[in-house]
């Protein structure tokens, strides 16, 4: 599977755009606030019918224009199959596959799947807890319909027991059985959506650990923990943590609680690594989610890497360019606002690659080479 050419209209910086692409490498070289990134992000959005960089539809419209369109052809199979996602103010959005529209976005994702590694997000490393279980729950999500539909259904719940718990604050009253369901129905869930996250973990930790290993040249060594109250006995937890959820007027146990540490050499990444180790982490991360897709899913997902270049040193760069160069990967987006470097590291492997510039939303292709 690989995406052969995208036709933009007014997204974002881009008034009009047609760009084919090499079914290999294509590489966007350009100022800064030149346009890469859009582009990238548009190609995510044929993909994941969403922008990569949490804004809103509307906010990707082209300013001062009242909608856009993305379009991209893809060839799948021998076939080629065209996805379009419009959005016009005032309308609700369209996704298409073949003209035809979908029920549900959410049909559409895992059937074109991508993996965006843009290091300087590293919200997944720095953040919270939630934005690690929205990192690993997206992907899980992509091979795994139901556990979606549990981790909907789990959010629901979760839901309706706090509000209760609200309510028995505001009432100065409290009835176990009407919290009861609730708890049962977190307990219930909540086991499916351990059972599930346990599993994957066991399949994502050689993926990560190779990877990380390969772009350090084994220089630090990394782990990942998963942490849960579900580990222990949860009925137990559900009981003892009451009065504090009674005070708090939320639930404290559950799978929304569940935490992945990120360990390098016996410490915490998120407190004690440098910026390029954080980096090589999260990129790590990024090529482990992109083998699990790509075992579970049976395609090579497009890989887009934004800026990755940025404070990785010049081993890791090289580390990284021979791995994604390999048989191992498909198609690649590739953005740097520094043409020399990434003509330089380009140049020197034999996989087919393009070079195209961006200037002020306008993409050419770059004839020469060097
Ligand atoms: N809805 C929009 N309408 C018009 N312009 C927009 C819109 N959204 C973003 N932009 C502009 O697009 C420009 C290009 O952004 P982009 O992030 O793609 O640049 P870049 O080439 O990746 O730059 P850098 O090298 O700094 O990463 C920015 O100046 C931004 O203000
Ligand atoms: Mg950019």
């Amino acid at each position: 599977m690989h995406l052969e050419s995208i036709r933009l209209v007014q997204y974002k910086n881009y008034t009009k755009a047609q760009v084919d692409f090499s079914p290999q490498i294509n590489c966007f070289l350009g100022d800064n606030g030149s346009g890469k990134t859009n582009l990238l992000d548009a190609v995510f959005y044929l993909s994941f019918t969403k922008s990569a960089d949490q804004a809103q539809d509307l906010q990707c419209i082209k300013h001062d224009h009242d909608f856009f369109s993305i379009k991209g052809q893809f060839a799948q199979d021998g076939k080629k199959r065209v996805v379009l996602c419009a959005n016009q103010v005032g309308k609700k959005k369209q996704i298409k596959l073949d003209d035809k529209p979908y029920k549900k976005a959410s049909e559409h994702i895992g059937r074109f799947p991508a993996v965006l590694i843009a290091p300087n997000d590293t919200d997944v490393i720095r953040g919270t807890s939630e934005d690690r279980r929205k990192f690993f729950d997206a992907i899980i999500s992509q091979v795994d319909q139901r556990y979606l539909n549990n981790l909907i259904a789990y959010n629901h719940a979760l839901k309706q027991r706090n509000s209760l718990l609200k309510q028995f604050a505001e009432d100065d009253r409290f009835d176990k059985d009407l919290l009861e369901p609730f708890t049962r129905k977190l307990i219930e869930l909540g086991m499916l959506i351990y059972e599930v996250r346990k599993d994957f973990i066991e399949q994502f930790k050689p993926m990560l650990l190779k990877h990380y290993a390969t772009l350090s040249s084994k220089k630090e060594l990394v782990e990942i923990v998963y942490e849960s109250d579900f580990q222990g006995n949860i009925e137990w937890a559900f009981a003892d943590s009451l009065k504090k959820d009674l005070i708090l007027k939320r639930s404290n146990k559950g799978t929304h609680k569940d935490e992945f540490v990120f360990v390098m050499d016996d410490q915490p990444v998120k407190k004690f690594g440098s910026q390029g180790q954080q980096k090589s982490y999260l990129i790590a991360l990024k090529l482990a989610n992109f083998d699990f897709l790509k075992e579970r899913l049976k395609v090579k997902p497009i890989l887009l890497l934004d800026d990755i270049f940025d404070k990785l040193d010049d081993q890791r760069i090289e580390k990284l360019m021979a791995m994604v160069a390999s048989e191992a990967f498909g198609q690649i987006f590739v953005t740097d606002a520094r043409p020399e470097r990434s003509i330089s590291i380009f140049n020197k492997i034999k996989q087919e690659h393009r070079f195209f510039n961006v200037v002020n939303g306008e993409v050419q292709l770059r004839e020469s080479k060097t």
